[in-house]
């Protein structure tokens, strides 16, 4: 895993820098309007939550997160930003309890992927859409997909394989890859019109190769691995990593091929009367 509950902040500039290009995807994609009343599913420091807010403004923005430190964060950076129609919680968005049929729309930047019972996850929140609401999430497809997951696996050798101390199998940021599984975890979560959208853009790890190299080992998965070795092994994983980097520097700072879907879906009518 990288990005969960690691150093590295989600959200801070660096986080928004490396998902520029997807960002704006995305943003196209949710295409919030003004009256819209946007929930934002695992906002981290609330970039997107904001963006959500200053095109609804007529409605509002809510992001959650179980990062209490990243609500922290969003909230102070929405003050410095003047915005009145965006709140924020510290909360898991499996089982918060959301107000029934209040948004227009749930949206995520690579939030969605991380749910324990996802099926639990998006009915509970496909519960706080109005009949046909929407649902669009951008999750990371297939691992050997994305350039930026095996090269730095590569680099890091078999310490990168194995699962993370203390859990079964730990957060997975490519749960969400296959669209087969997603389809019928949203089906089975009261959902219709399920569709996807390849995003093929690169990430963005720094404008040099120190810089990318300092962000990508505060990635969780990365400190976990090199946790992992002794001293001289962990320094010669680090050394490949630096080449890595070194070999992805471009005229336009570190780069790496990644693949995302934007998956969109409606909630269901059926399920709502059922509900
Ligand atoms: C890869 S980060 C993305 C953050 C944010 N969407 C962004 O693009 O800046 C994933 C986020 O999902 C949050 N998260 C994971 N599981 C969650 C859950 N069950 N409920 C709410 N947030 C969750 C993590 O704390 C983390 O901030």
């Amino acid at each position: 895993m990288r990005h969960g509950a690691g150093e590295n902040t989600p959200g801070t500039s660096g986080y928004d820098a490396e998902l520029r290009r997807h960002n704006e995807v995305l943003r196209r994609a949710v295409g919030v309007q003004a009256h819209d009343h946007v929930l934002d599913i695992g906002c981290g420091t609330g970039q997107t939550t904001r963006q959500a807010a200053r095109k609804a403004v007529a409605g509002s923005a809510f992001g959650v997160d179980v990062s209490a430190p990243a609500i922290k964060r969003a909230r102070e950076l929405a003050r410095a930003d003047g915005l009145g129609n965006v709140t924020f919680e510290h909360a898991d968005a499996q089982v918060h309890g959301f107000p029934p049929e209040h948004f227009d729309l749930a949206m995520s930047r690579f939030g969605t992927m991380f749910f324990d019972d996802p099926v639990a996850a998006f009915t509970n929140i496909g519960r706080s859409l109005h009949p046909a609401g929407r649902l669009v999430m951008m999750v990371w497809q297939a691992r050997e997909r994305n350039e930026w997951d095996v090269t730095i696996r590569r680099s890091l050798g078999a310490a990168a394989e194995q699962p993370m101390a203390g859990a079964c199998e730990g957060p997975d940021p490519f749960s969400l890859a296959d669209p087969l599984t997603v389809r019928e975890i949203l089906k089975a979560a009261g959902f219709d019109d399920v569709a996807f959208t390849d995003v093929h853009e690169p990430v963005y790890y720094g404008p040099d190769v120190a810089a990318a190299l300092g962000w990508v080992r505060g990635f969780t998965s990365t400190v976990e691995a090199l946790k992992r070795l002794d001293a001289a092994t962990a320094t010669r994983a680090v050394e490949r990593l630096r080449e890595a980097l070194a070999a992805h520097l471009t005229d336009d700072g570190v780069r790496f091929d990644s693949r995302a879907w934007i998956v969109t879906a409606q909630r269901s009518r059926a399920e709502h009367n059922r509900a």
